[in-house]
Protein backbone atom coordinates (compact mmCIF):
# COMPACT_ATOMS: atom_id res chain seq x y z
CA UNK A 1 0.00 0.00 0.00
CA UNK A 2 1.13 3.33 -1.21
CA UNK A 3 1.68 6.16 1.79
CA UNK A 4 -1.03 8.36 2.11
CA UNK A 5 -1.35 12.08 3.93
CA UNK A 6 -3.86 13.73 5.58
CA UNK A 7 -3.87 16.61 7.19
CA UNK A 8 -5.91 19.82 8.10
CA UNK A 9 -6.87 23.59 9.56
CA UNK A 10 -9.69 25.28 11.16
CA UNK A 11 -11.26 27.70 9.34
CA UNK A 12 -11.42 30.26 12.32
CA UNK A 13 -9.03 32.78 10.29
CA UNK A 14 -6.72 33.64 7.53
CA UNK A 15 -3.24 31.35 7.49
CA UNK A 16 -0.18 33.51 8.72
CA UNK A 17 3.58 32.48 8.37
CA UNK A 18 3.35 30.36 11.05
CA UNK A 19 0.94 28.25 9.01
CA UNK A 20 3.30 28.70 6.27
CA UNK A 21 6.65 27.79 7.74
CA UNK A 22 5.28 25.04 10.45
CA UNK A 23 3.12 23.03 7.92
CA UNK A 24 2.35 24.39 4.97
CA UNK A 25 5.36 24.69 3.16
CA UNK A 26 6.06 21.36 3.79
CA UNK A 27 2.81 19.79 2.82
CA UNK A 28 3.41 21.41 -0.83
CA UNK A 29 7.69 20.14 -0.93
CA UNK A 30 5.42 16.62 -0.09
CA UNK A 31 2.77 16.54 -2.33
CA UNK A 32 5.46 17.57 -5.38
CA UNK A 33 7.99 14.59 -3.86
CA UNK A 34 5.65 12.09 -5.65
CA UNK A 35 6.12 9.75 -2.87
CA UNK A 36 2.94 9.70 -1.70
CA UNK A 37 -0.17 7.95 -3.16
CA UNK A 38 -2.87 10.07 -1.73
CA UNK A 39 -2.89 13.48 -0.35
CA UNK A 40 -5.80 14.40 1.46
CA UNK A 41 -5.97 18.16 2.69
CA UNK A 42 -8.72 19.19 4.81
CA UNK A 43 -10.63 22.20 6.52
CA UNK A 44 -11.51 21.44 9.43
CA UNK A 45 -14.79 23.45 10.12
CA UNK A 46 -16.74 20.43 11.88
CA UNK A 47 -13.93 21.01 14.62
CA UNK A 48 -13.65 24.60 14.41
CA UNK A 49 -17.41 24.63 15.27
CA UNK A 50 -16.54 22.72 18.49
CA UNK A 51 -15.53 25.85 20.28
CA UNK A 52 -17.15 28.24 18.03
CA UNK A 53 -20.84 26.98 17.79
CA UNK A 54 -22.53 30.28 18.59
CA UNK A 55 -20.53 31.90 15.56
CA UNK A 56 -21.50 29.85 12.56
CA UNK A 57 -20.72 32.88 10.41
CA UNK A 58 -17.49 33.19 10.76
CA UNK A 59 -16.52 29.42 9.97
CA UNK A 60 -18.30 30.00 7.11
CA UNK A 61 -16.43 33.24 5.84
CA UNK A 62 -13.19 31.28 6.80
CA UNK A 63 -13.24 28.41 4.33
CA UNK A 64 -12.89 30.69 1.13
CA UNK A 65 -9.94 32.40 2.48
CA UNK A 66 -7.66 28.97 4.29
CA UNK A 67 -8.77 27.44 0.07
CA UNK A 68 -6.93 30.55 -1.60
CA UNK A 69 -4.55 30.23 1.05
CA UNK A 70 -3.84 26.47 0.67
CA UNK A 71 -4.06 27.25 -3.36
CA UNK A 72 -1.99 30.00 -3.05
CA UNK A 73 1.04 28.11 -1.36
CA UNK A 74 0.90 25.99 -3.81
CA UNK A 75 -1.44 23.12 -2.74
CA UNK A 76 -2.89 21.40 -6.17
CA UNK A 77 -6.05 20.20 -6.30
CA UNK A 78 -4.64 17.91 -9.32
CA UNK A 79 -2.37 16.25 -6.76
CA UNK A 80 -3.95 16.70 -3.69
CA UNK A 81 -7.61 16.35 -2.55
CA UNK A 82 -8.55 19.58 -0.92
CA UNK A 83 -12.01 19.26 1.08
CA UNK A 84 -14.35 20.09 3.88
CA UNK A 85 -14.88 18.28 6.56
CA UNK A 86 -18.63 18.78 7.17
CA UNK A 87 -19.34 17.53 4.24
CA UNK A 88 -17.97 14.00 5.14
CA UNK A 89 -20.79 12.48 7.29
CA UNK A 90 -19.19 9.56 7.51
CA UNK A 91 -16.65 11.07 9.65
CA UNK A 92 -19.07 11.71 12.72
CA UNK A 93 -20.28 7.80 12.22
CA UNK A 94 -16.63 6.75 12.75
CA UNK A 95 -16.51 9.35 15.46
CA UNK A 96 -19.77 7.82 17.21
CA UNK A 97 -18.14 4.35 17.12
CA UNK A 98 -14.62 5.35 18.25
CA UNK A 99 -15.98 7.06 21.09
CA UNK A 100 -16.44 3.48 22.99
CA UNK A 101 -13.14 3.15 22.66
CA UNK A 102 -11.82 5.91 24.42
CA UNK A 103 -12.60 6.65 28.79
CA UNK A 104 -13.55 10.22 29.59
CA UNK A 105 -10.39 10.59 32.02
CA UNK A 106 -8.11 9.51 29.14
CA UNK A 107 -9.83 12.47 27.20
CA UNK A 108 -9.08 14.76 30.31
CA UNK A 109 -5.29 13.86 30.47
CA UNK A 110 -4.96 15.18 27.02
CA UNK A 111 -2.34 18.06 27.09
CA UNK A 112 -3.33 20.25 25.02
CA UNK A 113 -7.50 19.42 25.49
CA UNK A 114 -6.17 20.56 29.05
CA UNK A 115 -4.80 23.81 28.31
CA UNK A 116 -7.53 24.47 25.55
CA UNK A 117 -10.13 24.09 27.96
CA UNK A 118 -8.16 26.68 30.22
CA UNK A 119 -7.77 29.41 27.59
CA UNK A 120 -11.28 28.87 26.75
CA UNK A 121 -12.64 29.35 30.04
CA UNK A 122 -14.38 25.55 29.71
CA UNK A 123 -13.41 24.48 33.19
CA UNK A 124 -16.47 24.62 34.83
CA UNK A 125 -18.93 23.51 31.84
CA UNK A 126 -17.19 21.66 29.07
CA UNK A 127 -19.31 21.50 25.44
CA UNK A 128 -19.22 17.27 25.08
CA UNK A 129 -18.47 18.28 21.55
CA UNK A 130 -15.49 19.91 21.97
CA UNK A 131 -14.51 17.49 25.03
CA UNK A 132 -14.69 14.85 22.16
CA UNK A 133 -12.84 16.67 19.17
CA UNK A 134 -9.47 14.36 19.78
CA UNK A 135 -11.61 11.46 18.71
CA UNK A 136 -13.26 13.16 16.11
CA UNK A 137 -9.40 13.95 14.87
CA UNK A 138 -9.03 10.32 14.89
CA UNK A 139 -11.97 9.47 13.02
CA UNK A 140 -10.56 11.93 10.33
CA UNK A 141 -7.35 10.30 9.99
CA UNK A 142 -8.38 6.98 9.94
CA UNK A 143 -11.19 7.78 7.68
CA UNK A 144 -8.30 8.02 5.11
CA UNK A 145 -5.80 5.08 6.34
CA UNK A 146 -3.51 7.90 6.11
CA UNK A 147 0.07 7.28 7.82
CA UNK A 148 1.65 10.56 7.92
CA UNK A 149 0.33 13.76 9.27
CA UNK A 150 2.01 16.73 9.26
CA UNK A 151 1.27 18.71 12.07
CA UNK A 152 2.54 20.80 14.86
CA UNK A 153 3.61 19.44 17.88
CA UNK A 154 0.52 20.94 19.56
CA UNK A 155 -0.90 18.07 17.77
CA UNK A 156 1.55 15.26 19.09
CA UNK A 157 -1.82 14.46 21.37
CA UNK A 158 -4.14 13.75 19.07
CA UNK A 159 -1.62 11.44 16.97
CA UNK A 160 -1.28 9.64 20.02
CA UNK A 161 -4.96 9.40 21.20
CA UNK A 162 -5.54 8.63 17.04
CA UNK A 163 -2.99 5.61 17.64
CA UNK A 164 -4.19 4.33 20.89
CA UNK A 165 -7.95 3.85 19.17
CA UNK A 166 -6.37 2.43 16.22
CA UNK A 167 -4.70 -0.50 18.34
CA UNK A 168 -7.68 -0.92 20.36
CA UNK A 169 -10.07 -1.39 17.37
CA UNK A 170 -7.98 -3.45 15.39
CA UNK A 171 -7.37 -5.50 18.58
CA UNK A 172 -10.77 -5.87 19.42
CA UNK A 173 -12.43 -5.92 16.27
CA UNK A 174 -10.06 -6.54 12.96
CA UNK A 175 -7.11 -5.08 11.11
CA UNK A 176 -9.01 -2.19 9.20
CA UNK A 177 -7.29 0.95 10.35
CA UNK A 178 -3.97 2.37 10.00
CA UNK A 179 -1.80 3.80 13.02
CA UNK A 180 -0.76 7.14 11.76
CA UNK A 181 2.62 9.03 12.54
CA UNK A 182 3.04 12.57 12.65
CA UNK A 183 5.69 14.63 10.45
CA UNK A 184 6.95 17.63 12.70
CA UNK A 185 8.70 20.56 10.89
CA UNK A 186 12.27 20.47 10.51
CA UNK A 187 13.53 22.63 13.23
CA UNK A 188 12.55 24.21 16.15
CA UNK A 189 12.50 28.17 14.53
CA UNK A 190 9.11 27.02 11.96
CA UNK A 191 7.79 24.52 14.99
CA UNK A 192 7.11 27.65 17.31
CA UNK A 193 7.18 30.56 15.07
CA UNK A 194 6.79 33.86 17.33
CA UNK A 195 4.68 36.79 17.04
CA UNK A 196 6.07 39.61 15.92
CA UNK A 197 5.77 41.13 19.14
CA UNK A 198 7.78 38.70 20.66
CA UNK A 199 4.59 36.90 22.15
CA UNK A 200 4.90 32.79 22.02
CA UNK A 201 2.43 32.91 20.07
CA UNK A 202 0.44 34.57 16.82
CA UNK A 203 -2.94 35.11 17.05
CA UNK A 204 -5.33 37.52 15.34
CA UNK A 205 -6.71 38.98 18.88
CA UNK A 206 -3.42 40.28 19.52
CA UNK A 207 -2.67 41.69 16.31
CA UNK A 208 0.84 40.34 15.97
CA UNK A 209 0.77 37.82 12.86
CA UNK A 210 2.02 38.00 8.99
CA UNK A 211 -0.79 36.97 6.99
CA UNK A 212 -0.41 35.31 3.80
CA UNK A 213 -2.58 37.22 1.95
CA UNK A 214 -1.11 40.64 3.66
CA UNK A 215 0.27 43.37 0.91
CA UNK A 216 4.43 43.94 0.49
CA UNK A 217 3.61 47.24 2.62
CA UNK A 218 1.91 46.16 5.66
CA UNK A 219 4.35 42.92 5.59
CA UNK A 220 7.49 45.82 5.86
CA UNK A 221 5.62 47.12 8.27
CA UNK A 222 4.84 44.32 10.54
CA UNK A 223 8.70 43.59 10.07
CA UNK A 224 10.11 46.94 10.65
CA UNK A 225 8.45 46.89 14.00
CA UNK A 226 9.34 43.97 14.94
CA UNK A 227 10.45 43.09 18.70
CA UNK A 228 14.14 42.23 18.66
CA UNK A 229 16.12 42.70 22.00
CA UNK A 230 15.00 45.50 24.09
CA UNK A 231 18.77 45.72 26.16
CA UNK A 232 20.46 46.47 22.05
CA UNK A 233 19.60 50.02 22.32
CA UNK A 234 22.86 51.34 20.56
CA UNK A 235 24.27 49.57 17.59
CA UNK A 236 27.35 49.23 19.19
CA UNK A 237 25.85 47.15 22.38
CA UNK A 238 26.39 43.69 21.92
CA UNK A 239 23.02 41.98 21.34
CA UNK A 240 20.85 38.98 21.90
CA UNK A 241 19.83 36.48 19.90
CA UNK A 242 17.97 34.08 21.94
CA UNK A 243 14.30 35.86 22.18
CA UNK A 244 14.74 37.74 19.31
CA UNK A 245 12.22 37.76 17.03
CA UNK A 246 13.95 38.89 13.98
CA UNK A 247 16.77 36.04 13.90
CA UNK A 248 13.99 33.37 15.16
CA UNK A 249 12.45 34.41 11.95
CA UNK A 250 15.70 34.17 10.58
CA UNK A 251 15.60 30.72 10.90
CA UNK A 252 12.62 29.63 10.32
CA UNK A 253 12.94 31.70 6.17
CA UNK A 254 16.35 32.60 5.66
CA UNK A 255 19.06 30.33 3.35
CA UNK A 256 22.17 30.65 1.96
CA UNK A 257 21.12 32.13 -1.28
CA UNK A 258 19.26 34.61 0.60
CA UNK A 259 22.87 35.87 1.87
CA UNK A 260 24.11 35.52 -1.80
CA UNK A 261 21.70 37.91 -2.82
CA UNK A 262 20.79 40.60 -0.63
CA UNK A 263 23.81 40.34 2.41
CA UNK A 264 26.62 39.31 0.64
CA UNK A 265 28.92 40.66 3.17
CA UNK A 266 27.90 37.70 5.43
CA UNK A 267 28.51 34.30 4.74
CA UNK A 268 25.71 32.57 6.35
CA UNK A 269 23.45 33.38 9.57
CA UNK A 270 25.87 32.23 12.23
CA UNK A 271 28.03 34.86 11.00
CA UNK A 272 25.30 37.98 11.17
CA UNK A 273 24.33 36.78 14.20
CA UNK A 274 27.73 36.65 15.72
CA UNK A 275 28.41 40.16 14.66
CA UNK A 276 24.73 41.16 16.34
CA UNK A 277 26.26 39.58 19.67
CA UNK A 278 29.18 41.28 19.31
CA UNK A 279 27.92 44.88 18.72
CA UNK A 280 28.34 47.09 15.83
CA UNK A 281 25.27 45.52 14.08
CA UNK A 282 21.31 47.63 14.02
CA UNK A 283 18.43 46.16 13.98
CA UNK A 284 17.46 48.36 10.92
CA UNK A 285 19.85 46.40 9.13
CA UNK A 286 18.82 42.70 9.99
CA UNK A 287 14.92 44.28 9.74
CA UNK A 288 15.64 44.76 6.31
CA UNK A 289 17.35 41.60 5.29
CA UNK A 290 14.58 39.86 7.44
CA UNK A 291 12.04 42.09 4.58
CA UNK A 292 14.01 40.92 1.86
CA UNK A 293 13.65 36.94 2.90
CA UNK A 294 10.16 36.96 3.58
CA UNK A 295 9.03 39.12 0.50
CA UNK A 296 10.74 36.81 -1.85
CA UNK A 297 8.74 34.09 -0.03
CA UNK A 298 5.26 35.32 0.12
CA UNK A 299 5.48 37.25 -2.79
CA UNK A 300 4.74 34.32 -5.48
CA UNK A 301 2.12 33.07 -3.05
CA UNK A 302 0.28 36.89 -3.50
CA UNK A 303 0.39 36.70 -6.97
CA UNK A 304 -0.94 32.90 -7.43
CA UNK A 305 -3.86 34.44 -4.61
CA UNK A 306 -4.51 37.25 -6.90
CA UNK A 307 -4.74 34.76 -9.49
CA UNK A 308 -7.49 32.42 -7.62
CA UNK A 309 -9.34 35.47 -6.26
CA UNK A 310 -10.25 36.21 -9.67
CA UNK A 311 -12.55 32.68 -9.81
CA UNK A 312 -14.07 32.12 -6.49
CA UNK A 313 -16.57 29.91 -7.82
CA UNK A 314 -14.00 27.82 -9.23
CA UNK A 315 -12.47 27.83 -5.87
CA UNK A 316 -15.55 26.25 -4.45
CA UNK A 317 -16.04 24.24 -7.01
CA UNK A 318 -12.44 22.55 -6.34
CA UNK A 319 -13.46 21.92 -2.38
CA UNK A 320 -16.97 20.30 -3.79
CA UNK A 321 -15.19 18.21 -6.14
CA UNK A 322 -13.13 17.28 -3.23
CA UNK A 323 -15.46 16.86 -0.74
CA UNK A 324 -16.96 13.99 -2.84
CA UNK A 325 -14.10 12.55 -3.53
CA UNK A 326 -12.87 12.35 0.29
CA UNK A 327 -16.24 11.14 0.64
CA UNK A 328 -15.67 7.91 -1.54
CA UNK A 329 -12.62 7.01 0.69
CA UNK A 330 -14.15 7.58 4.33
CA UNK A 331 -17.42 5.36 2.74
CA UNK A 332 -15.15 2.75 2.13
CA UNK A 333 -13.47 2.94 5.38
CA UNK A 334 -16.72 3.05 7.77
CA UNK A 335 -18.49 0.31 5.72
CA UNK A 336 -15.06 -1.88 6.61
CA UNK A 337 -15.47 -0.38 9.73
CA UNK A 338 -18.70 -1.45 10.34
CA UNK A 339 -18.18 -5.17 9.02
CA UNK A 340 -15.57 -5.29 11.55
CA UNK A 341 -17.78 -4.59 14.38
CA UNK A 342 -20.35 -6.83 12.64
CA UNK A 343 -22.95 -3.88 12.33
CA UNK A 344 -23.40 -4.94 8.53
CA UNK A 345 -26.55 -6.83 8.86
CA UNK A 346 -28.56 -6.45 6.16
CA UNK A 347 -25.31 -7.98 4.00
CA UNK A 348 -25.13 -10.92 5.93
CA UNK A 349 -27.20 -13.66 4.35
CA UNK A 350 -25.70 -15.86 6.88
CA UNK A 351 -27.15 -14.26 9.62
CA UNK A 352 -30.22 -13.47 8.42
CA UNK A 353 -30.66 -17.51 7.47
CA UNK A 354 -29.33 -18.52 11.23
CA UNK A 355 -32.21 -16.64 12.41
CA UNK A 356 -34.71 -18.20 9.89
CA UNK A 357 -33.40 -22.11 11.14
CA UNK A 358 -33.61 -20.62 14.80
CA UNK A 359 -37.15 -19.66 14.55
CA UNK A 360 -38.20 -22.43 12.15
CA UNK A 361 -41.64 -23.99 13.34
N1 LIG B 1 -6.59 20.11 15.13
C1 LIG B 1 -5.97 20.66 13.94
C2 LIG B 1 -5.64 22.12 14.22
O1 LIG B 1 -6.17 22.70 15.13
C3 LIG B 1 -6.86 20.57 12.72
C4 LIG B 1 -7.22 19.16 12.37
C5 LIG B 1 -8.47 18.60 12.43
C6 LIG B 1 -6.34 18.13 11.96
N2 LIG B 1 -8.42 17.30 12.05
C7 LIG B 1 -7.14 16.98 11.75
C8 LIG B 1 -4.96 18.07 11.74
C9 LIG B 1 -6.57 15.77 11.36
C10 LIG B 1 -4.40 16.87 11.34
C11 LIG B 1 -5.20 15.71 11.16
O2 LIG B 1 -4.85 22.69 13.49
Amino acid sequence: MGKIILTGDRPTGRLHVGHYVGSLKRRVELQNSGEFEKIFIMIADAQALTDNFDNPEKIRQNIIEVALDYLSCGLDPAKSTLFVQSQISELTELTFFYMNLVTVSRLQRNPTVKSEIQMRNFEASIPVGFFNYPISQAADITAFKADTVPVGDDQLPMIEQTREIVRKFNSIYDEVLVEPEALLPSNDACMRLPGTDGKAKMSKSLGNCIYLADTEKDVKTKIMSMYTDPTHIQISDPGHIEGNTVFTYLDAFSNQKHFEEYLPEYANLDELKAHYQRGGLGDVKIKKFLNNVIQEELSPIRARRAEFEKDIPAVYEILRQGSEVAREVAAQTLSEVKKAMQIDYFNDAALIASHAEKYKK
